[in-house]
């Protein structure tokens, strides 16, 4: 398999689970901590050397193409008030990858939003991330992924284990596991009910796929509201040339869940010695009183 140098990022939907925060700003934009959301995901990529980042965007989501630009006016504000340490902070952000971008014109789900960037891939293998899930740990979360796909020669998607009550709200595999944590996929499903479910592991936001991928797309039926549903084309194409999944080590944060976003907010600020004591301290007193 040749080396995976791009990245498809969707961030093209509502983010109606955020509202009224994401009424104006993209989800995406919310931050964590000091940084957008998104910026987490792009440092993701950068760390498993991928360097073509192609956003799959909307009309209102230009604002995460320009994070990711030179503000030449306020690098010149910077530079006059001496704020030396912040200057280079955002002219990192605008050197970190190239960018590319297609909108999606209509949010008809994650796998329509993957179709929109089949002209920038073309012929190459190519990772995606989800624009609104968070990984961190030792190995970036997306280089898992490309470790396995370089060895096996095949297609790979992220899972983690997931608790039961919670299956319906995933694609779940069914594989069998052919090394710690790596498995070869035999089936997957879409929101299975509690029953159904061939097992926990969840998929989460990372792939690693092969371009043969958008000829399944363009086979998928629109499911519950016009929605191409990406698991629906990865199953077609796991039965016919086989797909890894691969069990992903660190956390992982649904920036879209509001619980999810906030224990990301306060894990990243306990990071940082200078906030850490403060906060802390803060957190232990509200807890006292509540
Ligand atoms: P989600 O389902 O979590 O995002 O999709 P959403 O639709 O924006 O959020 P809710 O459920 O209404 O709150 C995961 C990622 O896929 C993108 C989203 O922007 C998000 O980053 N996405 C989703 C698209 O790019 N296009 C779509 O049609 C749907």
């Amino acid at each position: 398999m040749k080396d995976i140098r791009k990245v498809v990022i969707p961030v093209a939907g509502w983010g109606t689970r955020s509202l009224p925060a994401t009424k104006n700003i993209p989800k995406e934009m919310l931050p964590i901590y000091n940084k957008p959301v998104i910026q987490y995901v792009v440092e993701e990529a950068q760390r498993a050397n991928i360097q073509d980042v192609i956003f799959v965007t909307n009309r209102d989501k230009s604002v995460i193409e320009d994070h990711f630009d030179y503000n030449l006016q306020l690098e010149s504000v910077l530079q006059r008030a001496g704020k030396l340490d912040k200057l280079e902070e955002v002219r990192r952000v605008a050197e970190m990858v190239n960018v590319m971008s297609v909108r999606q014109k209509k949010q008809l789900g994650l796998g329509h939003a993957v179709m929109c960037a089949r002209d920038l891939i073309r012929d190459d293998p190519f990772a995606i991330m989800v624009g609104d899930d968070l990984m961190f740990g030792g190995v970036p979360g997306i280089g898992q992924l490309i470790e396995v796909a370089m060895a096996e020669k095949l297609p790979v998607v992220g899972v983690m284990e997931v608790p039961w009550e919670k299956v319906s709200k995933y694609g779940i595999i069914d594989g069998e596991e052919v090394a710690p944590g790596v498995f070869r996929v035999k089936d997957m499903v879409e929101k299975p009910a509690r029953e159904d479910a061939p097992s926990r592991l969840a998929i989460v936001g990372r792939y690693v796929l092969t371009p043969d991928i958008f000829d399944y797309l363009d086979k998928v039926k629109p499911g519950k509201g016009g929605e191409i549903q990406l698991t629906d084309a990865m199953q077609s194409l796991a039965h016919d040339k086989g797909m890894m999944a691969v069990r992903m080590s660190g956390m992982r944060f649904d920036a879209g869940d509001w619980a999810e976003f906030l224990t990301a907010n306060i894990y990243f600020a306990l990071q940082d010695e200078d906030l850490r004591y403060e906060l802390l301290g803060m957190l232990k007193n509200f807890v006292q009183f509540n």
